[in-house]
């Protein structure tokens, strides 16, 4: 059977308008398993009137030490990406569609897992509150799963990035997540990253 789509699933019951009350209520979050093992709650991070906000998965280990978003070595990529693409992250709001670190025990290390649709689900009504705070003009997903959550399941950031959907007055939009340049073939790194600077120019140009 297919899984429940993300897209068409309303919120459960709408969270505080303030980022500052949502962020506080957030930390106590358990409407799914995953604050069990997480050290804390990785609420998104940036000014409350953001134009811009960037949307990646979920914290990864550094994230999830240090409770701030795209901190580890996906955000140190992140920045610079920013940094070529004429983008101020200090003026943009970042955060994840998940906010508690998902993670396989591996020796010391924790690793990496992908949060399950019915996680996804549960932390929505958060990233809905912070897109309701914030009001920005532009959304943009970072990666797979926040793409499906805010473009819907049927989008494929490989085809489909750099394209925009206008929806109740934002421009919603995707491309590549940083962690996919990092993972993937060394050989392929610079045209990546090239690549995905090149999309935040085309996302800073629909500001
Ligand atoms: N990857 C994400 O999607 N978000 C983070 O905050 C860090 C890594």
């Amino acid at each position: 059977m297919d899984e429940p789509s993300l897209f068409d699933e309303p919120s459960p019951d709408p969270p505080p308008d303030s980022l500052a009350e949502l962020r506080q209520a957030a930390a106590g979050c358990t409407n799914c398993d995953l604050y069990r093992h997480a050290i804390q709650t990785v609420f998104g991070a940036g000014p409350q009137g953001a134009r811009l906000m960037l949307v990646g998965e979920q914290p990864g280990d550094r994230e999830d030490v240090e409770g701030e978003p795209f901190v580890g070595p996906a955000g140190r990529l992140l920045d610079q990406a920013l940094v070529e693409a004429g983008i101020d992250r200090d003026l943009v709001y970042v955060t994840n569609a998940v906010k508690h670190f998902k993670f396989a025990p591996r020796g010391k290390r924790r690793i990496h897992a992908t949060p399950k649709a019915e996680e996804i689900r549960a932390c929505r009504p958060w990233l809905d509150g912070e897109i309701a705070a914030v009001r920005p003009a532009v959304v943009a997903a970072l990666g797979a799963t926040a793409a499906k959550v805010l473009l819907g399941p049927s989008f494929r950031v490989s085809k489909q990035r750099g394209e925009v959907v206008e929806r109740d007055g934002l421009r919603l939009t995707a491309t590549i997540h940083p962690s996919a340049i990092l993972r993937g073939p060394p050989e392929q790194r610079e045209v990546a990253f090239a690549d995905l600077v090149d999309d935040l120019r085309g996302i800073a140009a629909l500001l």
